[in-house]
């Protein structure tokens, strides 16, 4: 499970609530799985992931577009390859690869963890308390 700690606080009141929501998810997708939850409760949560995720990446892109981040394209490029490998595991789910869905889980949280600890934290370091348009 993940916990969230203030270290992973990038400054940005928007960015830091919607990286709690999605901590909060990826930790009901961990824990449904390790518990055998029922197909349908995976498939919810999954779905709700990948809406939130991409609601979220959007609002960090038109932070970004608004303040003429320099570091856009590459940032950009991380979510995309992101939302990739959420679709990746919603098809895997749906072909019932539940194994699959557990390892790729774990890359969740560690993928997660990576990008607020390195990219999201400069872009809140540059956008304050900035909210996109
Ligand atoms: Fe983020
Ligand atoms: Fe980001």
């Amino acid at each position: 499970m993940l916990a969230w700690s203030d270290d992973l606080d990038v400054g940005n009141p928007m960015i830091d609530s919607d990286h709690r929501h999605l901590v909060a998810l990826v930790n009901q997708l961990a824990e449904a799985l390790s518990t055998r939850e029922a197909p349908a409760e995976l498939g919810r949560i999954l779905g709700e992931l990948l809406t939130f995720t991409t609601a979220h990446f959007a609002r960090e892109e038109q932070l970004m577009q608004r303040i003429g981040y320099l570091d856009f394209a590459a940032h950009k490029s991380q979510h995309d390859g992101l939302l990739s490998d959420i679709a990746k595991l919603q098809r895997s789910f749906h072909r019932g690869e539940i194994a699959l869905s557990e390892r790729s889980s774990a890359f969740l949280c560690e993928w997660l963890l990576r990008h607020i600890r390195t990219s999201d934290r400069l872009l809140g370091k540059v956008a304050g308390s900035l909210v996109a348009a």
